[in-house]
């Protein structure tokens, strides 16, 4: 068996078409849709990320605000950086790039951040909006996910799916995503002896572990639909994920790319939360 490609650039690129007319309809009202990216600290690959949702805002007719500020800035600060925004009706989304200088708590600042405004969807209390399944703001990575497992046409109801990763930012919010697509949902991790044992019986594999051939041919049943959230590098410097795309591709029977799978997805579903939230602004404010 060939698995077909899940394309996320495609995928993307329809997620984003309507995310420009969503966009548009809302500016037409005098709402245009806002995001303000707070960057602390130069780290260079944090920059690129920064520079990438920023353009792929004003790509899609959102407003974009991008702050900058030096690794020396207090914690203080930052929080009343975020308080004024919280307060600014023109900003919907507020996302502060990860990881931050070690002086500065990021659950502190993620936690200052008003609810209707956590795009990232990685404060308290979105997270327990995901797990009770309340509507609210979900984390851009696993949402993308489901969208791929979704544009496969496959219904997860009764589906086995095995999650590999237990991070908050994708692992566990991805199980909890499946779960609520009905899916039995394993998570498996770095003290899970026999990770084989789990995967074989998967009808969909999540990988999200950030080390390469994590996931091998031999591990995977025929015709699941692997997705692969691992972004590494190789002996050659060249990108790889966390599966072995070639091995995998014989025996499954969807997988994602990478680059081309997920990564694509993210910054998209960060467009949606964005757009998500000021419709609900637009909503609820007169
Ligand atoms: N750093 C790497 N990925 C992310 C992300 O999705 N959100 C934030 N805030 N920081 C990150």
């Amino acid at each position: 068996m060939q698995a077909l490609p899940i394309d996320g650039v495609a995928l993307s690129r329809q997620i984003r078409a309507d995310v420009g007319r969503r966009a548009a309809a809302l500016t037409a009202q005098g709402r245009k849709p806002g995001l303000a990216v707070i960057l602390v600290g130069d780290d260079p690959a944090s920059a690129v990320y920064v520079r990438n949702k920023v353009k792929a805002c004003e790509e899609h007719g959102l407003h974009s605000v991008l702050e900058r500020y030096p690794a020396t800035l207090p914690e203080a600060e930052l929080l009343a950086r975020v308080a004024a925004l919280n307060a600014d009706p023109a900003v919907h989304g507020i996302l502060v790039q990860m990881p931050l200088p070690r002086h500065i708590d990021p659950q502190q600042v993620i936690e200052a951040i008003a609810t209707h405004k956590d795009v990232d969807g990685f404060s308290v209390h979105s997270a327990g909006a995901l797990m009770t399944g309340l509507p609210g703001l979900r984390p851009a990575t696993p949402f993308g996910c489901m969208k791929l497992i979704e544009s496969t046409g496959v219904n997860l109801k009764g589906k086995h799916a095995v999650v590999i990763g237990r991070s908050n930012t994708v692992g566990k919010p991805m199980a909890l995503l499946l779960l609520q697509a009905h899916a039995t949902v394993t998570v498996c991790h770095s003290a899970t002896p026999d990770l084989a044992l789990h995967t074989r019986q998967a009808d969909v594999v999540v990988a999200a572990v950030g080390r390469r051939n994590t996931l091998t041919a031999e591990m995977v049943k025929p015709g699941a639909i692997v997705i692969d959230v691992g972004m590494n590098r190789n002996e050659a410097g060249k990108l790889c994920g966390d599966v072995d795309f070639a091995g995998v591709s014989e025996v499954a029977g969807w997988i994602t790319p990478v680059p081309g799978g997920v990564g694509p997805m993210t910054i998209t579903m960060l467009l949606v939360n964005t757009l998500q939230a000021a419709e609900e602004a637009a909503r609820t404010t007169a």
